[in-house]
């Protein structure tokens, strides 16, 4: 059931306030991070871990890109990010000091199935982070943590993207607090912060008519760069992403740093740049990514938070709240999916159910 809304993708984009709400249920009373009544995993075992896997496909995989990115500061283990159809083929040297956790929508993609079962075998120990906890990813972890976003139809995923970030992020702090890594401060802050969030998405969400308007400013272009840093360097794929799979317009993303190694040579009027760059400690950095893009006389968008001043001479400036300089994917990403889907309507394409995709990808 659409419950009024044209498209199962807009349905869903508008349900992350409360699938945010879900999420922390539970795991966030009064303001500490709390899983111990879903996970029991104990001190001695968190405690032994050296290295930390994150894996998984598409979109998933930028989830967990995010949440590397966040939990690195906090977790005091070696955490690396892999893409399952590569990860499933290396040598990998991960062994019983390593947490590995498949992240997956479905839990059916069989690229991070197979993933889960060469790390198991090398003896890790097996987390999935799922929507689906009766999947087969399931069936074979040791643990599940439930994203309890509610089924997804639309084929692009949106609400479980936030529901990975939140679970992930979530999870790994939990770990890094029984492993005795987390300052009392930290948690208390990012605990608060999160509970603000669904409030804060649902404050975003309001931004659509802005969105709108830009997606129709560039309706006819043929394609676009995605831009961002640090955290928002995979929220910068995530929105490449969801722009390729339902508006068939080719859309690329790169770390903003990287720009100057090779796509600068790209950039003309007819290129516009997507630059993600909320407040955070590489906000400067980013903006003069966006000065050589508009020397260039690349049309800027650019995705931001409601402290930074506006940036003169761009195309449109969208500005999401303020929140915790980690937390900004929840938020940024939100115009971004809005985005895709207001582009993909222009173009009169079949939202959710985009040529040639699956909702759960079960081949090779
Ligand atoms: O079910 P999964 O999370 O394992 O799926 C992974 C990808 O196939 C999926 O995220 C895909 O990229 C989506 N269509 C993205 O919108």
């Amino acid at each position: 059931d659409k419950a009024g809304y044209p498209h199962f993708m807009l349905k869903e984009i508008n349900e992350q306030g409360s699938v945010l709400r879900r999420a922390l249920f539970g795991r966030t009373a009064s303001d500490l991070i709390d899983l111990s009544g879903e996970w029991g995993i104990t001190p001695e075992k968190a405690k032994t871990f050296k290295r930390m896997d994150l894996v998984a496909c598409g979109t998933s995989f930028y989830a967990a890109t995010v949440a590397q990115r966040v939990l690195e500061k906090y977790l005091k283990v070696d955490i690396r990010v892999d893409i399952a159809s590569e990860y499933r083929y290396r040598p990998l040297r991960a062994g019983g000091d390593t947490i590995a956790v498949f992240v997956s929508q479905s839990g059916e993609t069989l690229d991070t199935l197979e993933a889960l079962r060469h790390v198991k075998e090398l003896g890790a120990y097996t987390v999935a982070a799922t929507n689906a906890p009766n999947s087969s990813i399931a069936r074979e972890v040791d643990d599940v943590i439930r994203l309890n976003a509610g089924i997804e139809i639309g084929v692009a995923a949106t609400k479980t993207f936030t529901a990975q970030m939140a679970v992930l992020i979530l999870a790994g702090l939990y770990l890094a607090k029984l492993r005795g890594e987390l300052p009392g401060a930290d948690e208390k802050r990012l605990a608060e912060a999160m509970k603000d969030l669904p409030y804060k998405v649902e404050q975003t969400l309001l931004l659509k008519d802005v969105v709108r308007s830009l997606a129709r400013k560039f309706g006819a272009a043929r394609d676009f760069l995605f831009l961002g840093r640090g955290v928002s360097y995979p929220v910068a794929m995530e929105g490449a992403l969801k722009l390729k799979e339902i508006s068939y317009v080719h859309a690329e993303a790169y770390a903003a740093g990287e720009m100057k190694h090779g796509p600068i040579a790209l950039l003309d009027e007819e290129l516009p740049v997507v630059v993600v760059a909320p407040a955070d400690e590489l906000l400067e950095k980013t903006l003069s990514n966006v000065e050589e893009t508009r020397a260039r006389k690349a049309p800027v968008i650019i995705v931001t938070t409601e402290n930074v001043p506006d940036v003169n001479d761009v195309s449109g400036t969208i500005k999401v709240p303020m929140t915790e300089a980690e937390l900004t994917p929840f938020l940024t990403v939100l115009p971004l999916q809005i985005f895709a889907y207001e582009s993909a309507l222009l173009r009169g394409c079949d939202i959710d159910q985009p040529r040639n995709l699956a909702k759960s990808v079960t081949v090779e």
